[in-house]
Parts: structure tokens; sequence; C-alpha cells
């Protein structure tokens, strides 16, 4: 076979190959056959060598022309195929922007966290220091040591849940008063936020966990009307306005004198409605003056000092801010509820 002759085999070999090639890995290899170092175009360069003067100058352009040809038309399907298989992992791999995006859920203090937080801020900046009383108690720091005897009928007050005769889970945070009188000296000026237990029926008005600040303070000459214009003071802050306020005596076998105390209804200014069970007031807090009883179990003079002490209802101080009706939701975790505030 001539050369000219293998020049016009290969390139219509070269064709054939070319048109069946469907993908660019096809190509690669259609083109080491022919233009590779070992490749069909290189060969015939070689076989050039035996030919001599014009005629290999003639037979070395119609190899550069095929040469060119078969460069030209691999690159052109190269740039073909690529985007035939770009658009296909295109197709495969694209993304949808139009999809609504994953939502990030923030969390939030619940409700009755955020109001322990803001009074405990509130008392803070009056001067008070928090200190945690625990929730499984012993039988004395609940009730002996804040003047409870045994057969008290105020014990029967607070259906307790007792773990054993001695051990019950604390009905109120009172049970960190005397805790904190055998830890320190006067001046005491503390609060004690914390949950509470009582084996009640559980309603909207009323449940059998719930939260309590205690507030304690005992110096040389504490009376009551300190008791008086730090409960004034803190409820006007808590909420925002001025409030008008009023005692009722009740009993606490740890206080003497003892009293409940009501605000003005915040729904109807006093008018009544549903909220004050139309009565006007609201009752917010148990308080009094610390019982001589009491500042003994604490090994503190009653002669040399004296000190209130009240409880507040976290659950009804937030009630009372969102006109929340139904203390159940607090608990319930429906986020419907939560997320509200
Ligand atoms: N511990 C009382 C209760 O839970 C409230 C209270 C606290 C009353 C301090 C007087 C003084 O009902």
């Amino acid at each position: 076979m001539t050369i000219e002759e293998s020049i016009d085999r290969i390139g219509s070999e070269a064709s054939v190959d070319l048109s069946g090639a469907h993908t660019s890995s096809d190509l690669e290899s259609i083109k080491i056959k022919y233009l590779g170092k070992k490749g069909a175009v290189g060969a015939l360069m070689k076989e050039l060598r035996t030919s001599s003067g014009d005629e290999r100058a003639r037979l070395g352009r119609l190899i550069n022309d095929l040469k060119e040809e078969l460069v030209s038309r691999i690159a052109a399907l190269f740039r073909e195929f690529e985007d035939a298989e770009l658009s296909v992992r295109l197709e495969s791999e694209s993304l949808d922007v139009t999809l609504p995006g994953r939502r990030r859920v923030h969390g939030r203090p619940h409700i009755l966290t955020q109001v322990l937080d803001e009074a405990t801020d509130i008392l803070s900046g009056m001067g008070f220091s928090v200190q945690y009383g625990p929730d499984v108690e012993s039988e004395f720091y609940n009730f002996e040591a804040l003047n409870f005897t045994k057969d008290h009928p105020a014990r029967d007050m607070q259906d307790t849940f007792y773990i054993s005769p001695e051990v019950l889970l604390r009905t109120h945070t009172s049970n960190t008063q005397v805790r904190t009188m055998e830890g320190s000296n006067p001046p005491i000026r503390i609060i004690a936020p914390g949950r509470c237990y009582r084996n009640e029926d559980v309603t909207a008005r009323s449940h059998v966990v719930f939260h309590q600040i205690e507030g304690l303070y005992i110096d040389k000459g504490v009376n009551f009307s300190d008791l008086l214009g730090t409960l004034k003071g803190f409820f006007a802050t808590f909420f925002g306005c001025e409030i008008r306020m009023r005692y009722r005596p009740s009993y606490f076998p740890f206080v003497e004198p003892g009293m409940e105390v009501d605000i003005h209804c915040l729904m109807c200014d006093g008018a009544g409605c549903g909220l004050c069970k139309h009565t006007g007031w609201l009752e917010v807090a148990g308080a009094g003056m610390v019982h001589p009883e009491v500042l003994k179990s604490g090994g503190i003079d009653p002669e040399e000092y004296s000190g209130y002490a009240w409880g507040f209802g976290i659950e009804r101080l937030a009630q009372l801010r969102h006109s929340i009706f139904d203390i159940r939701l607090y608990f319930t975790n429906d986020m419907r509820f939560l997320r509200q505030f």
C-alpha cells in the first residue's frame, strides 16, 4: 500500500470511529489511537522518511491536513459531548431554589423562667441575694423549724407528698428560711426561688407543681413597714405601674403577724372581672414578720433581731402579667401557647 493509500485508509477509519463515538471518553481513546505518540498519524510521519523530495513535501502536507482535520473534528465533538454530559449532570444534580428552606426553630426560656428571672433581677437590684434550697426536704426544715409542731393543724392545709415520715417534697420555699439562718449571721437579705409540690387536684387554679420566690430579711430593727415598702416597690417595678395594695390578716405558723397581700386587679382596674372573681383584688403573696420561734430555730436571738418574709407564686405573677386564665397551660408543653412569650 502506498503512503497515499494509507493516508486515505486512516482518514476513513477515523471517520468511522468518530461517527461511532458517543462520549468524551470514547473520543479520548480515538485521540490516542490516531494522534497519540504511537498513533496512526505518527506512524505515517515515520513512513514519510522513506520518500524523498517533492513527493515527501506533498505527502507531508496530506498527512498534516489529515492531522489538522482530526484535531478539529475531535475538538468539536469534545465540546458537543461535554456540553451534553454537563447538562445531563446538571439535570440530575439540580437544586430547586424555589423549595422552602429548612426552618431553624429558635429556643427561648419558658414563660415561668422568664418571669422568675425578671423577678430575681428586680429583687437583686433591691439588695437581695439568691439562695437555693432543696426540693426533697426534711420534715424539719419544711415544718418543724417553721413552728409547725408535730400535730399542727396547718400541716393538713398543705397536702404534702411524703417520701418517708421524715422526708418530703417541699410544700413551699419557706424551707430555705432556717437553712439560711443556720448558714449565716444577720443581716440576712435573700430570695429563694424554686419549685414546690402539693398533693392537690389539678385545676385551672391549682397544680401539684408550682414555683415560688421566698424573700427573707433579718436585721436589727426590721419592721412591718419595711416589708410593705419592699412589696410595693417590687410590684410597681414588676407590673410597671403604680399598684394599690391591701393586706388581709392570715395565719402562717412561721410569721406573726401574718397576712395575705392583694393588689388591685390589673385587668379591670378594680371594677370586677373574671380574673379577680369580681372582687377587684388579686391575691399575690403570703407574708409577715418572722416568728420569734423561727429565729430561734435558726440560732438568731429574737430579742436582738427581727425580720420579715414573703412568698410569691411565680405562676400567679405570670398569670397576672399575661392574663393567663388556666395554670395547667404552663406544663402541657403546647408550643402554640409557649411561643407567645
Ligand atoms: N410559705 C407560704 C405559702 O406557701 C407563704 C409565706 C411565705 C407566708 C413567707 C408568709 C411568709 O403559702
